[in-house]
């Protein structure tokens, strides 16, 4: 045998060995950490490892022969070196804690869940409670024109409520009949009765619009309720019974209504709607018998038909079931006042 082949084999062996002592199969843990190391000290180490021993024997090969002889020292030094690395790697791996089993029974972490906004959740009660009281849902748009927003409703050219710095009036040109966001919902009446035959239940919540300085008590958009009713035989009697009715259901209790003559253009008389709940009243909205001139704009005979309107602010009547002292929280969007409903 010449010396490259004494010092092939050699190193083969060391290699075989090697992986022997390293090979993945080798278990794991803490013991088999002392066992890589000394599988590091025996193969690899500095001063008296087998590859270092196998080293000197390098000396004997024939210098014809030592390019070979080194190429194949290296090499093999090379793989024993990744089947330490690897196995290293194995132990560090071994060593790192396992993820704690999954405890199905422990709570979740929640989903924050929304909710509707108070004001619809009040628009959608009003309109269940008027609902059962006959009352039919409608809607109408919130761009109106003069006739729906005014003259219909006998509120003529030359009336205060009419002036542009009391209403949002759209800059598009329509010449002699501007558009406006609607500042009351009894545009509503017109449209309504517009298209249908008396006997008629309606009620319509909406955005109206009107440039006031926002306070506690006001905001330049706010929502109205608006209420219609066309039968035979209609009093104010009636429209005072459905509003302590609706009143009662909606804040709880025993509510007290109590009516103040007032002046509105399309009802006659006209009346101021108070509420008494907790000791206390407060001023809801408008209401009145529709007046005859406004039968007559919509083509209804007035000597034949009569009936009742009113308009109640949403804001005004949520903030008193929930105790809002300023209808300004309402569309802060502030999550910390809105989660409470
Ligand atoms: N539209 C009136 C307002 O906005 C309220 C009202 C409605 C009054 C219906 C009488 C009848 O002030």
């Amino acid at each position: 045998m010449t010396a490259l082949d004494a010092f092939l084999a050699e190193l083969e062996r060391l290699r075989s060995d090697a992986a022997a002592a390293l090979d993945s199969a080798v278990p794991t843990g803490v013991a088999s950490a002392d066992a890589v190391e000394a599988a590091r000290v025996e193969f690899l180490g500095a001063r008296s490892g087998r590859l270092k021993a196998i080293q000197k024997l390098l000396g004997g090969v024939p210098a014809a022969d030592k390019p070979a002889a080194g190429r194949h020292f290296n090499e093999t030094k090379a793989a024993v070196a990744a089947l330490l690395a690897a196995a290293q790697a194995r132990v560090a791996a071994a060593a790192t804690p396992a993820a704690p089993p999954l405890d199905v029974t422990l709570p979740g972490t929640p989903v924050p869940r929304g909710h509707l906004h108070p004001l619809t959740q009040t628009i959608r009660r009003v309109q269940e409670i008027m609902g059962r009281l006959g009352f039919e849902s409608v809607d109408g748009p919130e761009v109106e024109d003069q006739w729906h927003n005014f003259e219909a409703l006998a509120i003529p050219a030359e009336h205060p409520a009419r002036d542009p710095l009391d209403n949002f009036y759209l800059a598009v040109a329509r010449g002699s009949d501007p558009l406006l966001l609607r500042s009351q919902t009894s545009t509503v009446q017109i449209r309504v009765m517009e298209g249908r035959k008396p006997p008629l239940r309606i009620v319509s919540l909406g955005r109206v619009y009107r440039p006031d300085t926002a306070d506690a008590t006001h905001y330049p958009m706010f929502h109205q309720v608006e209420g219609l009713l066309i039968e035979p035989g209609t009093t104010m009697a009636h429209l005072k019974s459905v509003l302590r009715l609706f009143a009662s259901s909606f804040l709880g209790g025993d509510v007290h209504v109590r009516f103040r003559p007032s002046f509105f253009p399309f009802t006659e008389p006209s009346v101021e709607v108070d509420m008494e709940w907790g000791g206390r009243w407060v001023e809801m909205g408008g209401a009145g018998m529709v007046d005859p001139a406004v039968l007559a704009a919509v083509g209804y005979d007035p000597a034949e038909v009569s009936g009742f309107a009113f308009g109640l602010g949403v804001e005004r009547i949520a903030a008193r079931r929930y105790g809002v002292a300023d209808i300004r929280d309402f569309f802060r969007n502030d999550v910390r006042f809105l989660s409470q409903f």
